[in-house]
This record gives structure tokens, sequence and C-alpha cells, in this order.
């Protein structure tokens, strides 16, 4: 399977923070936003990973991220032109997709669980049509909203409606096979002139090929597009972080955890950031893995 991290937009609910550089770059706790998203995709097995930005910001994204072989990803970078819409990702990364499923992902979408790794291998091995991501919100109006039946079954989903049928809001991880590109080239824009991601899903609904599954309250689900819900979700992640003692989304000890690099290496990447907490968790991480320092 391969990924896709969706990291344009404007942003300008963030203005004037997001005037000189991407929201997904911006800090979320100690560490930029995008890593959150794609430690998401590392946890799902997935290696070969599309970013899609605006054309300004991909140098930025290039120089924190690289091709991504110092995690043992592939990582490969597209430029929005507009933002024309979530749904325009499958159609800027077909040639990424070729022949294989994808997994899309938004750059502001933050996931925090347990046995998240596993649940995410598991819909990646078993997917057939699309998986979707459900989360019990008080605000649904401002999500996708999906609709089921008596006994669970996802029937519809609606998007941003004023009187949601739920409090279901459909996350920002998308799993998907191929005929996703296809169900993108043939959406027509809606109202607000996009190509909606909702209008994809809806497709699969409609070919009973959908599929939702329900995160449960003991999950966090954050997206960080405002300065509140940027300032929660530090808040959240610094809490768990301090009283755990773990780090949420370190994509270097992701790497080492998924067998994607080894531990010499991972401690390498440490004390290039050993200035840093951040990079001194990186090493003390490796060490523990067998790190010879
Ligand atoms: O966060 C989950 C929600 O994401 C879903 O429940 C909704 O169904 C889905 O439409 C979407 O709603 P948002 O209001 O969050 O979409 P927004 O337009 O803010 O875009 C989400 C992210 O994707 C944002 O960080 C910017 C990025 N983006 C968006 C568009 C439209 C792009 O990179 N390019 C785009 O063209």
């Amino acid at each position: 399977m391969k990924g896709i991290v969706l990291a344009g937009g404007s942003g300008t609910r963030l203005y004037p923070l997001t005037i000189p550089v991407s929201k997904q770059l911006l800090p979320i706790s100690d560490k930029p936003m995008i890593y959150y998203p794609l430690s998401v995709l590392m946890l799902a097995g997935i290696r070969e990973i599309l970013i899609i930005g605006k054309a300004a910001d991909l140098p930025q994204f290039r120089t924190l991220l690289g091709d991504g072989s110092h995690l043992g990803l592939d990582l490969t970078y597209v430029a929005q032109p507009e933002p024309r819409g979530i749904a325009e990702a499958f159609l800027l990364g077909a040639n990424h997709i070729g022949d294989d499923q994808c997994a899309l992902v938004l750059g502001d979408n933050i996931f925090h669980g347990t046995a998240f790794s596993k649940l995410l291998r598991d819909e990646v091995r078993d997917l057939r049509g699309c998986t979707l991501f459900g989360y019990s919100v008080k605000d649904p109006e401002r999500h996708g909203v999906g609709v089921t039946d008596e006994h669970g079954k996802l029937i519809d989903i609606e998007e941003k409606p004023s009187r949601p049928h739920s409090n279901r809001a459909i996350t920002g991880l998308y799993l998907y096979d191929n005929d996703v590109v296809d169900i993108a080239k043939n959406l027509r824009p809606s109202v607000r002139g996009e190509l909606e991601i909702t209008d994809v899903n809806r497709a699969y609904v409609a070919a009973g090929r959908a599929k939702l599954i329900d995160l449960g309250r003991g999950f966090a689900w954050l997206d960080a597009g405002t300065p509140e819900a940027m300032l929660q979700a530090s808040q959240y992640v610094r809490t768990l972080e301090e009283r755990q003692g773990v780090r949420i989304a370190c994509i270097e000890e992701t790497a080492l955890r998924m067998g994607y690099i080894d531990a010499q290496t991972c401690y390498r990447l440490g004390t290039s950031m050993s200035g840093s907490n951040y990079g001194r968790y990186v090493m003390d991480i490796a060490e523990e893995f067998g790190a010879l320092v």
C-alpha cells in the first residue's frame, strides 16, 4: 500500500502564523505537526509516501524529511497549485499510487490510542473497497458525518451537515483500494469548487464497499486547524509525554520499532539533535534497543 500525506491548504484560520510557513510545519508540542500523520502511515507499515503541499512549502518539507531514507522510508513530494479539494490528492498522486492500494492522511490530523498500529495493519491487510475511521465528537457539523443503519452499517456520509444524523465524525485517515484513482477522476467539483473526499467515500458507500471502524472513546483524534486546537493538541501530547516518559509520533522511534532502521542508525539520528530533549530521547530509545554508545 502507498501512502499520501496531504499537507497543503491555505491555512487561513491560522493567519498570521501560516503566512511564512506551512501549517503542517508548525509545532505540536516539541515536533512539527506533520510528524503525527506521517507516523500513522509508518505504523500502518507503509513506507512509500507522497507528501503533497504548496509549491512554496515543499523546500522546507524536504529540509525536514529529505528522501526519507534515513528513516527507512521512500518519500516523494508533489505540489498542489491551489487547494482544489482533498480528493485531488488521488489525481496528483496517481503516478505514485500506480496499481496499488492507497492510504491518505490529512496533515493536520493527530491520532493516538492503544493498539492503533495493530488495528491499522489489520485493516490494511483485510482492505476491501475503503475503510474509514469514525470518532464521536460534540461538534459533528464541522466534519464529514457517518450515517449508519440500526445494525451500525454505514449507509451514507454527509459533509458538514447543519443537522447531523449522528455524532460520528469521519476522521482524516482513509484506506482505499486502487479504484480510488478512477473515482477521483470522475468527480465533479462541489458547490465550494472542491473535489470532496466525502464524494469519494459516498461512491464506495453506494457500491456497498465502505467499512467504518469506530475508534472508540479511549482513543484521541484531534485536528489542529486553529490556534485553539493546536494549543489543545500540544497540551494533550505534552501531558501524556511528561506523565509516561514516552513520546508520541517520534518518527525515529517509530522507524526503529517498525524495523525500518536499526538501533545504531537511530542513535546517530538522535546525536544529530542531541541539543534537544527530543534528540536525547531518540538516543535513549536507540540505547534501549541495543545501540552501542
Ligand atoms: O479532519 C477531518 C475532516 O477533514 C473530515 O471529517 C471532512 O469530511 C473533510 O472534508 C475534512 O474537513 P476539513 O474542514 O478539515 O477540511 P479542510 O478543507 O480544512 O482540509 C483538511 C486538510 O487538508 C487541511 O489541513 C488542508 C489540507 N488540504 C485541504 C484542501 C481542501 C489540502 O492540502 N489541499 C486542499 O485542497
